[in-house]
């Protein structure tokens, strides 16, 4: 085991009455992938959200519990909430670009956080978009609107606008949902080389993915965990009956 990153203790999450996480704990290490799969309405999106507090943009949410990123309780006061989206970056499952340029969609984020100069934008776009596996399909039309990208291209620019704003984890919610299987393996191959540098939390796109990719995995129903260990215990021998049953098709 490497170092816990993020420490989720008894964690419940609330949508006005209705309770959509039930005292939920899961330590998730550092620099690995850790998929997070169920069937419909598990709270696998809620789950993600919390990480970040981005459900604090939708009205009458309440999240209890502790939630620590190298040790540090997120939701204490001190916590500036802008800092802590920009540690953790989540990419969605439908791609968002902005209705501007492939340059200029990379350089948002950096500019908004007060960098000016063109040649360091230039090389945080590089250098992200490298990581993102979309530097060589983009690198001589930057200028091009980013709507002109395919859908697998315009998730790889999603996903490079998180890292250009170097985070520390990244949240993937299904992001290769409405991918090709070419888009969806540059995606998973990337993400091999992006946990050296990152902390990944992914509610993948189907069991096969998640079996492909994760190092760790959490099998979760209905807002509560009902198993977790090494992908290979979760995918190939799941000790929990309902585990079992939704890897092998029987339900969900
Ligand atoms: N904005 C919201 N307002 C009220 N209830 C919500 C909201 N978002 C999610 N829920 C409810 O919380 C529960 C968990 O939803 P969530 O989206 O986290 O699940 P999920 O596992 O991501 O499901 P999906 O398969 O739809 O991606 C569901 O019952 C859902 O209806
Ligand atoms: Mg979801």
């Amino acid at each position: 085991m490497t170092d816990t990153k993020i420490k989720i203790e008894n964690l419940s999450f609330f949508y006005g009455k209705k309770q959509a996480i039930n005292d939920f704990s899961l330590d998730i290490p550092k620099n690995r992938i850790m998929s997070v799969f169920g069937p419909a309405k598990s709270g696998i999106t809620t789950l993600l959200r919390s990480l970040n507090r981005l459900y604090e943009l939708i009205p009458d949410t309440r999240a209890e519990g502790r939630i620590l990123i190298d040790n540090e309780d997120i939701h204490a006061p001190s916590v500036s909430l802008t800092q802590l989206r920009r540690r953790v970056g989540m990419v969605f499952d439908v791609p968002t670009p902005l209705p501007m340029s492939i340059f200029d969609n990379m350089a948002y984020g950096p500019r908004l956080s007060g960098i000016k100069r063109r040649s360091e934008l230039e090389g945080i776009v590089e250098q992200s978009l490298k990581m993102a596996a979309l530097w060589e399909d983009v690198c001589d039309r930057l200028d091009t609107p980013a709507a002109s990208l395919s859908g697998g291209q315009q998730q790889r620019l999603c996903m490079a606008r998180v890292l250009a704003l170097k985070p520390e984890v990244i949240l993937l919610d299904r992001p290769c949902s409405g991918l090709d299987p070419i888009s969806t393996a540059k995606i998973e191959e990337s993400l091999q080389e992006l946990k050296k540098q990152f902390t990944i939390v992914i509610a993948p796109h189907n069991i096969q993915q998640g079996g492909r990719i994760s190092d760790r995995a959490v099998f979760m129903l209905s807002g509560n965990l009902i198993e977790e260990g090494t992908a290979e215990e979760i995918f190939a021998n799941p000790t929990d009956k309902r585990t079992a049953d939704y890897i092998t098709g029987r339900f969900g």
